[in-house]
């Protein structure tokens, strides 16, 4: 196991009618900005919930942030804080919002040129506001982590940034508040949350069996509860662990002291960028191309991987690490996020372009062993064809 530190500040509040907290969770002095995206938290009245819970607080709203958060749109939520003086700010709804708000909260207080934060991945921000979550869609695991993506379409960039000023201070999660998620929504949770335990898990061997098993758990619990939850969306036991094992997938503790890989959501993204695919619907599309073309390298954890988490026992290790990439492609297509580009209208046009720009973003050396190339990201999207 390599070395490592671990911090993670973010209170989780969990449950059923766990939004009437709010008000022992914000400071009752604060004047809040509720941050939100396009209706569905009004439509579904969680937006009228918290509306209650903040009691007497002064508090103002801002909507409007779109899936893949545009910085255009966060900079209008910039100048309101601005403007009105909101000293604290609340996200409502899925990863999105709630990237968005960490860093509308970082811009707020940074005086330089905002776009700053995104080309330094984060590393000039000196102080962000103050602020909590209320979770409506479990995937990103966002609620409980210091990472955002924000994505300027003027410049064709979806771009991460990470600061430990920009973990929420709380993060409220009611199941419920997923019931009414569109089977689209519940899909890309339950993939990008597989892929982000796969990011942490599937490199090599690193003598970390407790971070490996806390992976393999939640990685057969997506696999069991997954369908279940497009099967009978109001199921509260389902979607309770689907939450909480979202937000695990992506806390920091699977990941501590292990390689780790990223390269599909690097790529990822400027697929997203170029094409308005949902970040989900990326990763389905590159993680097994991705796995195949590292396949030798990725061997002896794809067979652990298969024998663990699929109960593949049969053939050699290089059979069974095949089977499981197959598996994993079979449960993307189980949860409706196709696996191909072609699904997406997409052919090889498309391919130059994005490694153009993933050069352009310095995205070079991706990968845990820092050899994903644009030539490999390359080959890897023709696979994916
Ligand atoms: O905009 P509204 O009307 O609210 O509708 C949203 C949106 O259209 C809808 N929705 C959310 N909760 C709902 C609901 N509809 C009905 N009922 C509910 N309870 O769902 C749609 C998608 O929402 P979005 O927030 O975009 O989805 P998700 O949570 O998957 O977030 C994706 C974003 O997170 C980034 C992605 O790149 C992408 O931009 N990621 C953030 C990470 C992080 N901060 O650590 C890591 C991830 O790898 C990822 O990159
Ligand atoms: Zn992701």
């Amino acid at each position: 196991m390599n070395n490592f530190e671990f911090y993670n500040p973010t209170r989780i509040v969990f449950g059923e009618g766990k939004i009437a907290e709010l008000d022992r969770l914000i400071p009752a002095a604060a004047k809040v900005l509720v941050l939100f995206g396009g209706q569905s938290a009004r439509k579904t009245g969680t937006l009228g919930e918290v509306e209650q819970a903040l009691g007497e607080r002064q508090f103002g709203l801002f909507s409007g942030i779109e899936p893949n958060p545009r910085y255009d749109t966060l900079m209008k939520a910039v100048e309101k804080v601005r403007e009105e003086g909101y000293d604290y700010l609340l996200a409502v709804g899925g990863g999105s919002v709630i990237d968005g708000t960490k860093f509308v909260a970082a811009a707020a207080k940074y005086d330089g040129d905002a776009w700053d934060i995104l080309t330094s991945m984060g590393s000039k921000i000196e102080a962000a506001l103050p602020f909590g979550t209320v979770l409506t869609l479990p995937a990103t695991g966002s609620e409980m982590n210091k990472g955002s993506v924000v994505n300027r379409e003027s410049m064709q960039a979806k771009l991460p940034f990470m600061s430990e000023l920009v973990f929420p201070q709380f993060s409220v999660l009611d199941p419920v508040k997923t019931y009414t998620l569109p089977i689209r929504q519940v899909g890309n949770g339950a993939v990008d949350a597989f892929v982000h335990v796969v990011e942490q898990y599937l490199t090599y061997p690193a003598n970390a069996p407790v971070q490996d098993r806390f992976a393999e758990g939640l990685l057969q619990t997506l696999i069991e509860l997954g369908p279940q939850a497009l099967e009978t969306p109001e199921d509260y036991n389902i979607r309770a662990s689907l939450m909480w094992t979202a937000t695990l997938a992506l806390n920091g503790l699977i990941g501590v002291g292990v390689p780790q890989d990223w390269s599909t959501h690097m790529l990822g993204h400027e697929l997203t960028a170029q094409h308005g695919l949902d970040h989900a619907q990326t990763l389905a599309v590159v993680l097994p191309a991705m796995l195949n073309e590292k396949f030798e390298q990725k061997q002896a954890k794809l067979a652990q991987f298969a024998e663990r988490v699929w109960h593949i026992e049969q053939g050699s290790e290089a059979e069974k690490a095949q089977q499981a990439i197959e598996k994993t492609r079979d449960f993307f297509e189980r949860m409706n996020v196709k696996t191909r580009m072609s699904d997406y209208d997409l052919d090889e046009s498309a391919i130059e372009p994005l490694i153009e720009s993933l050069t352009q973003h310095g995205m070079t050396q991706l990968g845990e062993h820092g050899d994903v190339t644009p030539d490999v990201c390359r080959r890897v999207l023709q696979a994916a064809l």
